[in-house]
């Protein structure tokens, strides 16, 4: 029998890259949406999936909505990828935030002990618990956590919760403390796929100006696609466990504004870029840089995608959709 797997946040950026490296690996998947009145299925269909996936109405704030999808799928394994995930939000959101990204996780536990105890899950965790901390410039599995954002906290409860299942109760539970990873499916708010949708449209002459809050800070940016493959890994290892994944260089929100303008044939980027308040964060992470030699070694993994690359696919994306 095909093994089964159910992908939390199926309509996201993650979730489709994933289903599509499950679909291939033979898996069944199972992708649980929230009711909408117009279903918004294009990243699927941009990775051409849209009909691989088995869809299941569900939302990680309804307990009785979780019991009732583990109890009847059972699946194999779970991938929690759900969440309200942007950053900026979460402080005018605390309270959803919470809700959906640690209650939703320990429901999604309770109701594996509970009903499906052999399930495997895998918890979205993300390199924003860090926040201010870091190792000589870096953060790996034994850096502290210092997050800076309702979000970065609401991740640290689910973080603990998760490696608290598998202590307490003994199942196969694994965090991926994921640093940023990007696509031309990326959410529009996120600044990588801010920038390059703006830089676009100042090319094609859709729009004179590009509006952003720190170009300081800097980040570990890596491939969607290939981060994937490193929750799957992780879930087919031995043992559960926790694994940071990054590529281990990291650049300022400048340089990729500055390379995604070069792509387009642009130098004199400054001019058109205009610096607004709004888009500054009431407290910043300054720096995120991973150290993934846990995950390099124990589980084979390696980004194959390039920060240079990154913003070439990105930028190519944005123009083929635009000039259209
Ligand atoms: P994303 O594009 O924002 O997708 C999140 C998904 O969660 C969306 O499909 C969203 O559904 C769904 N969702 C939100 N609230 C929900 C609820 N109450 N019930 C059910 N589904 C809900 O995020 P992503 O970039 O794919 O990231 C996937 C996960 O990894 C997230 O948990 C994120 O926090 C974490 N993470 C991401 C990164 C990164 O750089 N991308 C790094 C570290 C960790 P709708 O489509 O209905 O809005
Ligand atoms: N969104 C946005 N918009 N960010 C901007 C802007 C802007 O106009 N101008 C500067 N930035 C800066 C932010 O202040 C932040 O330092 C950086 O760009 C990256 O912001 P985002 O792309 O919104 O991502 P994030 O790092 O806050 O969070 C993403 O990565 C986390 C992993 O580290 C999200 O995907 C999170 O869900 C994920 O956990």
């Amino acid at each position: 029998m095909a093994n089964t797997a159910l992908i939390t946040g199926i309509l996201g950026q993650d979730g489709p890259y994933l289903a599509k490296y499950l679909v291939e690996k033979g898996y069944k998947v199972y992708g649980l949406m929230r009711r909408y009145s117009t279903p918004h299925m294009d990243n699927l269909k941009f990775l051409g999936i849209e009909h691989s996936v088995d869809f299941i109405e569900g939302d990680l704030s309804d307990e009785a909505s979780l019991i009732n999808i583990i109890k009847n799928i059972r699946p194999n394994e779970v991938y929690n990828l759900a969440a309200q995930s942007f950053v900026g939000s979460s402080w005018d959101q605390a309270k959803l935030t919470t809700e959906v990204n640690s209650l939703g996780v320990l429901y999604l536990l309770n109701s594996i002990k509970f009903f499906s105890p052999t399930t495997k899950f895998y918890q979205a965790s993300t390199s924003e618990m860090f926040g201010l901390s870091n190792d000589d410039g870096y953060q790996d599995e034994n850096t502290n956590f210092h997050p800076r954002s309702p979000y970065g906290i609401s991740k640290v409860y689910a973080y603990w919760m998760t490696v608290n299942f598998r202590e307490s109760y003994g199942l196969f539970t694994t965090n991926g403390i994921l640093f940023n990873h990007e696509s031309p499916l990326r959410g529009i708010q996120f600044v990588t796929r801010k920038i390059t949708d703006g830089v676009v449209k100042i090319k094609l002459g859709l729009a004179e100006t590009l509006s952003l809050g720190n170009l300081e800070a800097k980040r570990d940016w890596g491939f969607a696609g290939d981060y994937v493959e490193a929750m799957y890994l992780m879930m087919q290892a031995e043992k559960p466990d926790d694994y940071v994944i990054g590529s281990g260089h990291c650049h300022s929100v400048r340089e990729f504004v500055e390379l995604a303008f070069k792509q387009v044939g642009i130098s004199d980027w400054e001019k058109y870029v205009t610096i607004d308040a709004r888009f500054k964060r009431p407290a910043e992470v300054p720096h995120l840089q991973a150290r993934a030699n846990k995950a390099f070694e124990k589980l084979g993994w390696k980004p194959k995608v390039s920060f240079e690359e990154l913003v070439k696919v990105m930028v190519e994306a944005d123009m083929k959709r635009l000039q259209k």
